[in-house]
């Protein structure tokens, strides 16, 4: 990337960076703090990265309705880790004690509305057309939560359904970050579609990324063995259960319950650590991330558009 646009993209993040704790402002000094405590604790800020890195690919955009379109994302994107944390019970986000251990549940999940309102607010000042795709996309967010609570229906496969749920829950945002990142720059018609293709794709290696994340690191921020305490099955998991190696059979019998004994946990972890699916999940993330950037060559050629490929490859390599 060279460093004109490399500068300019870091100036707007800054930027968003301000007016997101600002957005955390209520009418308390207790909301203010329990609103801005997830915003403050950083990370990867990939929403609005999408957002301004897609509106580069045009340079055609006004800095203000970019910086609308990143906190709407960014928002919403923090009101769901405020209700998914009460949902898994979590004790770190970020590095940092998680809201529902710092206050209580009924607060994490009120300051999520909360948020989820502050988004609102800047997709109504953007226009009806931005509602109506924060209004789908958010009610995709919601219903992959559901599917991944309720599990898979009969006659619908364990991977299939876990593809959709990610799609769902994460991708949704991620496909809209770009849309609006091309929405505000008005870019034609055909881009949007391909954008729309480009976040959704990335958007579900960046999930699946997460959850190798969730056995591998010890370094994310969060506290790995999630999925395995809860149950749920993800790429090297689902791989696992549908190995025929005898050799397989007591991490097909730990992945196959939710786990509350932390020493169980700690020895599906390790077995898992080891095991060959975990090469073959990352080979799956490599190659669905390269099928995802091919959609740029259709799109601007130039420094914001290799900086969009960088943004594929960083997918990858986080859980590398
Ligand atoms: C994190 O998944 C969760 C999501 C990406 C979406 C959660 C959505 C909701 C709770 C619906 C409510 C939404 C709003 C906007 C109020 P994960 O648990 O796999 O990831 P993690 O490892 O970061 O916790
Ligand atoms: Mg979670």
């Amino acid at each position: 990337m060279g460093s004109g646009l490399a500068d300019r993209i870091a100036e707007q993040l800054a930027l968003i960076e301000d007016r997101l704790l600002a957005e955390a402002h209520g009418d308390t000094p207790f909301v203010t703090e329990a609103a801005a405590h997830i915003i403050a604790a950083g990370g990867k800020r990939f929403r609005p990265g999408m957002v301004v890195t897609v509106a580069a690919l045009y340079g055609t955009a006004a800095v203000e309705s970019v910086v609308k379109a990143a906190l709407a994302v960014e928002l919403t994107h923090v009101a769901s880790l405020y209700h998914d944390d009460v949902m898994d019970e979590a004790e770190l986000r970020r590095g940092t004690v998680s809201a529902n251990r710092r206050f209580e549940n009924t607060v994490a999940i009120l300051v999520g509305d909360f948020l989820f309102a502050r988004a609102s607010g800047c997709v109504a000042d953007l226009g009806a057309g931005y509602v109506k795709l924060h209004a789908e996309t958010f009610s995709r967010l919601v219903q992959g939560q559901i599917g991944e609570v309720q599990g898979a229906a009969a006659g619908v496969s364990a991977y299939d359904h876990y593809l959709r749920v990610i799609a769902d829950k994460t991708a949704s945002l991620i496909s809209t970050s770009a849309v609006y990142g091309g929405m505000v720059s008005g870019a034609p018609a055909g881009d949007l579609a391909i954008l729309a293709a480009l976040g959704d794709e990335i958007g579900t290696v960046f999930q699946l990324s997460d959850d190798l994340l969730d056995i591998t690191s010890t370094q994310s921020g969060k506290t790995p063995g999630t999925d395995l305490r809860e149950g749920v099955l993800t790429l090297p998991t689902l791989l696992v259960a549908a190995s025929a190696d005898p050799a397989d059979a007591r991490l097909q019998e730990l992945i196959g319950r939710p786990l509350s004994d932390e020493a169980e946990v700690a020895e599906a972890l390790g077995l898992l650590r080891e095991h060959a699916a975990m090469g073959a999940a990352r080979e799956e993330i490599a190659r669905r991330a390269a099928a995802a950037e091919t959609h740029l060559d259709a799109l601007p050629a130039g420094e914001a558009n290799d900086a969009l490929r960088e943004l594929c490859r960083s997918v990858v390599s986080r859980s590398a």
